[in-house]
């Protein structure tokens, strides 16, 4: 795919060739700045299972479109869950006889999108389960065997705690206060662990925040009661859309991260042990040396290491200075922080666009605010044309 296919006028470029041109209200569905290199936004009506034959959402003018090939960093969705609510149009997601009938409708879903999907984008799935006959029904859990026998990985499984719920008449059972988020991949998939702990690390130290996300209720959004909290999409995207890819190769620019010398001045062994390092004279280097041999080549493992990272006789010299200097101290500086500094690029030299965030269960469009606000190109899809007419 050419970098020219990423916008709005190459979409409909390539659909007219295969299903009738895309209507001029689709540029109206745009951002004011959609141009390449701007975040987009398009909208269709069709369903999720299709994405090769959708209308412009506002329905202005006849014609199938067909989403290119390739071009989807990330999907972030809900779709409707078994037994819930019934919109009461022909082809809804959610109304199956049974769970398994449900899940291959979600599986089959999937499997469409993957002709849409960059290789290093992955999925994140809101959904929750459902009582049915007295009994939970674990569709969550069958999302994720049926996702593992097509291919898919199943990356995580995130727990959304409600710390707020709507009242459950229920007598004998607890009230359900979680759902879940389901991160499926396919092979290597763009992350930012790192930018996303520096936001969500809750000691502040980048340490991984662990996988369940604890969420206050948000204002519903008029009559669709079943909108998710923007925090979902946010945190999502944050995690697994790339700001930016090349716009000829569509390769993610990658967070480049370095090791500073800066030590975590909230703990107390850090404060200790840069006291020491100033009593004792130690230099930049002799940092960059305990960092270079880690707490275990200070130890036994010096005289058990082989092979081509064994560190020079200066840096185990420096290491072995700087253990005589602080002691137990010594580790403090192998927790050095790092820091952000820039972004990746390729050979290509070509411009970088914003990566692009679909939701093919749109809704109120929740996702699709998010990715823009975040500096991402959104495309949305909705089979229901009263929710699309709201947006
Ligand atoms: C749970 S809601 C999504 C809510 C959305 N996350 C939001 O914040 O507003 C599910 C949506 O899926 C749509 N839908 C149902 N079946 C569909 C299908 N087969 N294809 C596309 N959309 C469908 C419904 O119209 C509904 O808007």
């Amino acid at each position: 795919m050419t970098s020219k296919k990423l916008s709005v006028p190459s979409l409909k470029k390539l659909s007219s060739k295969k299903t009738g041109p895309i209507p001029d209200a689709v540029k109206q569905h745009t951002l004011p700045n959609s141009k390449v290199g701007k975040p987009y936004r398009i909208t269709f009506r069709g369903d999720a299972r299709n994405v090769t034959n959708l209308l412009d959402s506002g329905n202005h003018q006849a014609g199938l479109m067909s989403i290119p090939d390739a071009c989807v960093d990330l999907v972030v969705t809900s779709p409707p869950y078994w037994k819930k609510r019934d919109y009461g149009f022909e082809n809804q997601i959610g109304q199956e006889p049974t769970p398994e009938k449900y899940v291959d409708q979600i599986i089959d879903a999937m499997k469409a999108w993957r002709r849409i999907l960059r290789p290093a984008a992955s999925i994140f799935i809101n959904v929750g389960d459902t009582y049915w006959r007295k009994s939970l029904q674990g569709v969550p859990s069958l999302i994720e065997a049926a996702a593992r026998n097509a291919g898919w990985k199943v990356r995580n499984r995130i727990i959304w705690v409600k710390k707020s719920g709507m009242p459950d008449p229920a007598k004998d059972r607890l009230a359900s206060r979680h759902e879940y988020v389901l991160h499926f991949a396919m092979g290597d998939y763009y992350y930012d662990l790192f930018g996303y702990a520096e936001r969500y690390s809750v000691d502040q130290r980048g340490a991984n925040p662990g996988d369940v996300w604890e969420l206050g209720a948000e204002l519903e959004l008029g009559e669709h009661l079943a909108a998710f909290p923007t925090e979902i999409a946010r945190r999502a995207i944050l995690l697994a859309c790339p700001n930016e890819v090349c716009s000829k190769c569509f390769q993610p620019r990658q967070r480049i991260v370095e090791r500073t010398h800066e030590l975590d001045l909230a703990r107390p062994q850090a404060r200790r042990a840069i006291e020491l390092a100033k009593l004792n004279n130690l230099t930049l280097e002799h940092f960059a040396a305990i960092r270079a041999t880690g707490i275990s080549d200070a130890g036994k493992a010096r005289h058990v290491q082989t092979g081509t990272d064994r560190n020079t006789e200066k840096v185990q010299k420096l290491a072995q200075e700087a253990k005589a200097a602080l002691g137990g101290y010594f580790r403090e500086f192998t927790f050095a922080k790092k820091r952000s500094v820039g972004w990746s690029s390729c050979a290509c030299n070509a411009k970088f666009v914003p990566g692009v965030v679909l939701d093919p269960f749109m809704g109120t469009g929740t996702t699709l605010d998010v990715a823009n606000e975040l500096g991402r190109s959104a495309i949305g899809i909705d089979l229901s044309s009263t929710t699309l007419k709201r947006l």
